[in-house]
């Protein structure tokens, strides 16, 4: 068993990140990278569910993605960041574990109908778009993650993972059918059944004030943004009342307005966050300009270093060669864990190493 706890987890590569992404789910993994053997996935296969036809779109996401990840803090002498296409085990293992799985199954998954649905892919969709939940337990089990941080959308994934190691486990392991879930290793099982691990931040609303934070609806600040479109953006948020004066009683819930959960979110001072929803509740001579600055400052403080880490990784061959030995450490520990499926399911009969140039 490795010494430390393996954490696994991934995105699809959509180009630049923004600060909902550093507050979701990039934040969390800095902290994690520290403690545990981190595997950052960049799920540039399962991209193309919906984007086949733009391949030199998702292959340019991969490398942005990458450089926004590290510029944000995430650490390659800690976390190996890889690419899916280039960790051929993934791939292996989910021909072999699609056979595990009912068909049916498959498609009961609520993320993937939502997904199905939300796309407007009625009967449409490609055999590959079911096959991407497949794809994503083999993502997790290849690494024998015990741990997955994930968003609350990514659970049902979790669970179709759950069972999969359970039914390896029993199938080719004789790990009993009783056998608690915590035991499966110790008990021979190859997997762990791992656990997803969901963070409590959660969504950062849009500064339309209206949806989740996303590049394609155009209501994100980006890493890449300047100071200045930073203020700009900020400025035009929404605060849930209109032409409200300096000595009006305003609205302080972040939920009615969203200025508030930027407040609360990146001003870091608790004495200061306390002292504004206090001034701006009573209306106590506080305009809306004053805590937009407030905020905006907090968010180009957060992004400063991040500009400047940034800067390190602007040569394209730079963030690539930070792939390249992620993923060479994605193999090695991949292909250890292929070799002892395919000893365990009667797949394996030679052995091979695989290299990177
Ligand atoms: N489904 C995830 C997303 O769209 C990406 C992903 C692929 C993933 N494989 C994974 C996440 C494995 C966690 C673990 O964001």
């Amino acid at each position: 068993m490795p010494e430390r706890q393996r954490i696994l987890t991934g995105d699809t590569p959509t180009g630049n990140l923004h600060i909902g992404h550093w507050v979701g789910s990039v934040k969390r993994r800095v902290e994690l990278q520290a403690k545990h053997d981190c595997f950052f996935l960049i799920a540039n296969l399962h991209a193309y569910t919906t984007r086949a036809d733009r391949p030199a779109d998702i292959h340019a996401d991969c490398i942005e993605v990458t450089r926004d990840a590290l510029a944000m803090g995430v650490d390659p002498s800690k976390a190996a960041i890889f690419l899916q296409s280039e960790t051929p085990a993934l791939s292996e293992l989910t021909y072999l574990f699609a056979m595990l799985l009912p068909f049916n199954r498959v498609m009961r998954n609520p993320t993937l109908k939502d997904e199905l649905q939300i796309k407007g892919l009625a009967d449409n969709y490609s055999f590959g778009f079911p096959l991407y939940t497949v794809g994503q337990t083999a993502d997790i089990l290849a690494f024998r993650a015990h741990s997955v941080p994930v968003g609350e959308d990514q659970v049902p994934h979790l669970e179709l993972t759950r069972e999969v190691a359970r039914r390896f486990n029993k199938m080719y392991c004789g790990v009993p059918d009783k056998a608690p879930d915590e035991e499966h290793e110790q008990l021979g099982g190859v997997f762990p059944v791992p656990v997803a691990d969901v963070g409590d931040v959660g969504r950062l609303i849009g500064t339309d004030g209206v949806n989740k934070m996303s590049k394609s609806l155009g209501n994100a600040i980006h890493l890449t943004d300047t100071p200045k479109q930073v203020k700009k953006k900020i400025g035009k948020i929404y605060t849930g009342q209109d032409s409200r004066q300096p000595n009006d009683p305003g609205i302080v819930d972040p939920e009615k307005n969203p200025l508030f959960q930027y407040l609360n979110v990146f001003v870091e001072c608790e004495a200061t966050k306390v002292d504004i929803r206090d001034r701006y509740e009573r209306g106590d001579n506080i305009g809306d300009g004053e805590v937009k600055m407030l905020v905006a400052d907090a968010i180009n403080a957060l992004l400063d270093p991040m500009r400047e880490r940034r800067t390190g990784y602007e040569d394209d061959a730079v963030v690539l060669d930070i792939l390249r030995e992620g993923t060479a450490r994605a193999n090695l520990a991949t292909e250890q864990t292929l070799q002892m499926v395919k000893d365990a399911a009667g797949t394996g009969f030679f052995s091979r190493t695989l290299h990177f140039t």
